[in-house]
């Protein structure tokens, strides 16, 4: 028996197709392409197709490597293919041979069917594990799912792999097996051939993100609460420095992304990441820098650590780093949140606890007396079998002096509570609003009455179901540079639209 789950259609270079998602009693759920059939008269017509447009269509060297030049190239192609379909057979429509010029393009200067799974805004992942599998896609509902799309031989992958070198400048061979390339889309591809990937030649898409989370999602998925981003917001803006931990896929760099907005416009900011994944509304004043790998000849790598240190001689006001991972990187980080620079970062670690044993034991072994520093700890925690994300802990981190040797143990301010699913208080905080005051100049029942406003703008604009990142930009810049309208509109409880033309 079928279940079908969902149906919907996805859109490669103007070429349309059905997906259907279906489970089949006792088995995993499908993903299928639904791609019209091509008769084999048709097929042999492609073919033909394929070669006199490898010979009629001149192509430079450099409109290969070029991939502004790629859409030109592709332009090329479908006008002259086009022009050799109606000569052929004048009588296939025009729908069916702007199908056939797509399919022919995908295949020519694509991966084929797979150009389809790039676009389907619902996929997270696209793995190829060798011809002899089906490719299969994680799905942000769904999970991991099989689908109809193969590939017909080995040879294809490695094609397709080179393909994706190209697309970067680079080469994929059987010396040099290993290929990890960001591409143009900011999607990031990795390949590893045969026989180092032993099943057979193996590609693994990793997507990037085309609506990116923003806060409004995160109150509204329960993912965390206005009251505790309130808090949030206002530490941010007053320049606290922040950490996020959380296992591996919590949500972490998610969690970071969404508070990013509450910076303000005029401050210099510089992200630096291994892969680009931090998305930031364009209001903010950004400079995103990514690490490299090595080249074969193991020259030119620029590791994080280079790059902390070449932001710092960019006058950052804020700095991002991706990950927490090396001590040097974290000694950087540290004397940066020293010297007044206002600090984010994420680190692998399940508890503010946890974080705190994490940061001054090897391999980052940063001396308990400079965690002072981090004003924030938020945790992020991933419940694998409800399949939710959620804000675990919210705290500070409080050092004493034992003796002759400083301790660090964790401030709990806001906690998850498993069986009702809410965020609760937790403590009072001994050192975040002292230090907000400082910094702000504000009484403490001013600062309490800060975060209320914010959480009202905050659950207003969930209200107003205002997301997507621009917009929500939009109205953090509105905050910021003139907060009056922006505070009307939240009182009158009215619509957003003025605000966000
Ligand atoms: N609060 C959330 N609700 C639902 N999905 C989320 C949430 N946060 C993140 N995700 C999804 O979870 C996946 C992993 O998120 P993210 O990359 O932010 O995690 P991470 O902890 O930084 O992972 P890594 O350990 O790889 O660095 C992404 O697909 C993201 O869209
Ligand atoms: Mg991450």
């Amino acid at each position: 028996m079928e279940n079908e789950l969902e149906t919907y259609t996805v859109e490669a270079d103007n070429l349309k197709i059905q997906v259907k998602i279906a489970q089949y009693s006792g088995k995993l759920p499908f993903y299928e392409l639904v791609v019209p059939s091509i008769s084999p008269a048709m097929q042999a017509l492609l073919d033909d197709i394929r070669h006199s447009l490898i010979t009629d269509v001149h192509i430079s060297a450099s409109e290969i490597l070029d991939p502004t030049a790629v859409t030109m190239l592709k332009n090329k192609f479908s006008i002259r293919s086009n022009e050799i379909i109606r000569a052929k057979f004048p009588h296939v429509d025009p729908a069916t041979r702007n199908f056939l010029v797509g399919m022919l393009l995908h295949e020519m200067m694509g991966l084929g069917k797979v150009e389809f799974l790039l676009n389907d805004g619902s996929l997270e992942e696209v793995v190829i594990n060798s011809a002899m599998e089906p490719v299969r896609v994680y799905h942000k509902k769904y999970g991991w799912l099989i689908t109809n799309v193969t590939l017909s031989n080995e040879s294809q992958i490695q094609n397709y792999a080179n393909i994706i070198a190209r697309r970067v400048g680079r080469q994929i061979t059987t010396l040099n097996p290993l290929l990890d390339a960001h591409l143009v889309t900011g999607d990031r591809a990795n390949a590893v051939l045969y026989p180092i990937a032993t099943k057979g030649n193996t590609i693994t898409i990793r997507k990037f993100v085309r609506d990116p989370w923003t806060v409004t999602d995160f109150i509204a998925n329960k993912t965390s609460s206005s009251d505790i981003f309130a808090l949030i917001w206002l530490a941010i803006q007053y320049e606290m420095n922040m950490l996020i931990s959380g296992g591996t896929a919590s949500g972490k760099t998610s969690f970071l992304n969404v508070c990013m907005p509450f910076i303000p416009p005029n401050h210099r900011l510089i992200s630096i990441e291994d892969t680009r994944e931090l998305q930031l509304p364009e209001y903010l004043y950004w400079c995103p820098l990514t690490t490299r790998e090595p080249n074969p000849e193991g020259k030119g790598e620029i590791t994080m650590l280079d790059l902390l240190v070449n932001s710092l001689r960019m006058r950052p006001d804020r700095i991002i780093l991706g990950e927490m991972r090396t001590k040097e990187a974290a000694e950087v980080l540290f004397e940066a949140m020293h010297t007044g620079h206002s600090v984010y970062a994420t680190v692998h670690a399940d508890s503010i606890d946890e974080t705190i044993q994490r940061l001054v034991h090897p391999p980052l072994s940063i001396s308990p007396n400079l965690l002072n520093a981090v004003n924030l700890n938020v945790v992020m925690f991933r419940d694998r079998r409800q399949g939710i994300r959620r804000t675990f802990q919210v705290g500070e981190f409080l050092t004493s002096d034992e003796g002759d040797t400083m301790k660090a143990k964790a401030n709990i301010l806001y906690r998850w509570k498993a069986g009702a699913d809410t965020l609760v208080k937790h403590n009072e905080s001994f050192r975040l609003f002292e230090e907000l005051a400082r910094n702000t100049g504000m009484s403490h029942s001013e600062i309490m009455k800060d975060i209320q406003q914010k959480e009202k703008i905050l659950n207003w604009m969930v209200k107003n179901n205002l997301r997507g990142i621009e917009r929500v930009g939009k109205i953090m810049h509105q905050y910021y540079i003139d907060p009056k309208p922006l505070l009307d509109m939240v009182s009158k409880n009215s619509s957003p639209d003025k605000l966000l033309k």
